[in-house]
């Protein structure tokens, strides 16, 4: 995070707070969250694509306190399910600004999505252009997600354009051209533009310039078979983080400028309108403002590979396990040895898959107690946490100016039990 400084005793500052004092209060394992890094994060969007709606993807990290934060930063937001839109309307985020997202969406979804009157709703199959269009009221603006066959390059479990996944309808079948004719179809529906996004953690710009390339094309062929000219073009999120030092970085003003070339190209030989545009970063907002910290419970030597074994693991953190995430680590709290080993930080599940970091330089006197901080942890792991082995999920604190504020308090064995109905 941007306010990260170096403290005194081998300590670190986030939002100006020592970690240690942080670790004190708030007990171990935490997600800290540096709240002038996440606003940073919103005006570097913001300021790099000025013309552009900028909708912060909730799935990678959602709180009332961090709704705010985004809508006084003007962002729009992106939701999909009636779970994110409930925390939208405890902070009465705006419904002109909230999009509807998920390939399935309930019935109780798609109730609570007309309820607050979200402004746009994104179908993905046919089955939900019917049962929306028999639940809405016109006028109910949607975008149809297409799958553009874009190749993203990213772990397969986040590649979402390419063919034959469960996402969005296939320009190249000809599905997405089907789904207009049938949202044409229903009175209470008005299309009002396209979206895809072709998958996360991806930082070849190339690949959603050609998304967005495809996606102005199929909307000239709409003008010829249609007549309609589209008004917006949702070109999704997806765009990648460094999660550790040397990990490729995804290049903003690049992105910006070569996507809004693209589209304007593309539009002016096809002769038609410019769509306003809207992207959802969720990752790049909020992952690196993030922190977890953990504390070592202990330091195991095995026959050839040292673990250390931290208080968290995989239900604050699956990303390792999910994806072969890779983090970096960094003792925090003393003086260490200036002499490293590599080793393993592991979890307090019962898998030898919980890993945190595997081979990472830690100090050779690092011993129980100590703490340890694992960073740009923002996204997808609240959000994806669990509460397996019954672990209660950690609180995220939030920082700023020097004080530290709890936006979600520690889940407790009262909170676990209480679905218990025995
Ligand atoms: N828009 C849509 C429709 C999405 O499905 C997603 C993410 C986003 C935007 C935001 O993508 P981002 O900018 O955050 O990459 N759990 C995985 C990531 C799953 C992403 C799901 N959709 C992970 O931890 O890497």
């Amino acid at each position: 995070p941007r306010s990260t400084a170096h403290g005194v005793d081998g300590d670190l500052l986030l939002g100006g707070v020592p970690l240690t004092q942080l670790a004190a209060r708030f007990g171990t394992p935490a997600y800290l969250l540096d709240e002038l890094t996440v606003r940073q994060h919103c005006r570097d969007y913001r300021s790099a694509l000025p013309d552009v709606e900028i909708a912060y993807a909730g799935k990678s990290m959602i709180n009332r306190g961090v709704l705010r934060w985004i809508a006084e930063e003007g962002l729009s937001l992106d939701v999909c399910s009636a779970g994110e839109l409930a925390v939208a309307r405890a902070v009465a985020f705006p419904a002109s600004r909230i999009i509807f997202h998920g390939n399935v969406k309930t019935p109780e979804d798609l109730k609570a999505a007309v309820a607050y009157g979200v402004d746009r709703i994104v179908v993905d199959s046919l089955d939900e252009i019917e049962q929306l269009g028999a639940l809405a009221r016109y006028p109910q603006n949607v975008l149809i997600r297409v799958t553009p066959g874009v190749d993203g390059h990213t772990h397969r479990a986040i590649a979402t354009g390419v063919e034959d996944q469960k996402f969005g309808f296939s320009l190249a079948s000809g599905a997405a051209a089907e789904a207009v004719g049938r949202v044409l179809a229903q009175p209470s529906l008005r299309l009002v533009g396209l979206h895809c996004h072709i998958g996360s953690q991806i930082s070849r710009v190339a690949s959603f310039e050609e998304a967005a390339r495809r996606m102005v094309a199929f909307m000239a062929a709409l003008h010829v078979q249609y007549g309609i000219s589209l008004p917006q073009l949702d070109l999704g999120g997806g765009h990648a983080v460094p999660y550790r030092c040397g990990d490729p970085s995804f290049d903003l003003h690049g992105y910006a400028d070569r996507i809004l070339r693209a589209v304007n190209f593309e539009c002016s030989s096809h002769q038609l309108p410019l769509p306003r545009l809207t992207i959802e970063p969720g990752r790049a907002i909020i992952a690196a403002a993030g922190i977890t910290l953990y504390r070592v419970v202990t330091v195991k030597h095995g026959v050839s590979r040292t673990f250390v074994a931290v208080d968290g693991g995989m239900s604050d953190n699956p990303r390792p396990s999910l994806y072969g995430a890779r983090y970096s680590v960094r003792p925090v709290g003393r003086h260490f040895s200036a002499i490293s080993r590599s080793a393993t930080v592991v979890g307090r599940h019962c898998e030898a898959g919980d890993i945190v970091a595997e081979d990472v330089p830690l100090p050779s006197d690092l011993r129980a107690g100590d703490l340890l901080a694992v960073p740009c942890t923002g996204a997808y792991h609240h959000s994806l946490a669990s509460n397996y082995n019954m672990v209660g999920r950690p609180p995220v604190v939030s920082v700023r100016d020097g004080s530290a504020h709890l936006l979600i308090r520690r889940e407790t064995e009262d909170d676990l039990l209480s679905r218990d109905l025995g």
